[in-house]
């Protein structure tokens, strides 16, 4: 994966705990690189290895790590990095979430070789299916941090996120996630 999703563990590393932290966990990993670059393609193994690493050194699972991975991109690198693309993305919760499956059309143009996930979005009336599909495995933590970091983005407060199916656990071949509302 392109560097800026390394780069993006060590900034939420460094802004939690420090650099010191950071320095260990790239010790531990084994990892050759300290500063990852933007735009350069790194293996993907240097994104599990170092969400595993944090894991064990926060002493929590590497779910966690991912979901708070995937919150830090969407409030911390997307908004702050790309405002327009983020902007262009809707007006609303439900506009974003309706706009997904196009987001990453835009960033073919800054990255290259990108290899996106694909997105299918259904309206179920009181709810929306957002289906996540990825070449990749393991994900799907990360990108349920994002959707709670794109709740957070619309301040929807009484939105939720639920985890229907993975495609680890299924006969499908994708992950979906359900968006409710709590009714008050
Ligand atoms: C301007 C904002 C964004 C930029 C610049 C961006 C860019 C990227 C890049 C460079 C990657 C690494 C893929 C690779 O190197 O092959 C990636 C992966 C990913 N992005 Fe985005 N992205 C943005 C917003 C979003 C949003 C809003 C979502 C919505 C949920 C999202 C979901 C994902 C997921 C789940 C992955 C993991 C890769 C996979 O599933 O295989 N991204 N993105």
């Amino acid at each position: 994966m392109y560097g800026i999703i390394n780069q993006a563990i060590h900034q939420m590393v460094t802004r939690d705990h420090g650099e010191e932290v950071w320095l260990n966990i790239i010790h531990k990993s084994g990892i050759d690189v300290y500063e990852f670059r933007n735009h350069e393609s790194y293996d993907d193994k240097y994104t599990y290895v170092l969400a595993e690493t944090l894991a064990e050194h926060l002493k929590t699972n590497i779910s966690e790590i991912l979901r708070s991975l995937g919150e830090f991109w969407i409030i911390d690198v997307s908004l702050k990095k790309y405002p327009a693309m983020m902007a262009a993305g809707g007006n609303s919760f439900r506009e974003f979430l309706f706009n997904l499956p196009k987001f990453h059309n835009r960033i073919y143009l800054s990255y290259p070789d990108l290899v996106a996930p694909e997105f299918k979005i259904y309206d179920n009336g009181d709810s929306i299916a957002v289906e996540y599909h990825s070449e990749r495995e393991g994900l799907t933590h990360l990108m349920e941090g994002m959707l709670l970091g794109i709740i957070k983005m619309f301040d929807e407060h009484h939105a939720l996120v639920k985890l229907e199916y993975t495609k680890s656990n299924s006969t499908f071949d994708h992950d979906l996630f359900l968006i409710t509302w709590i009714k008050h």
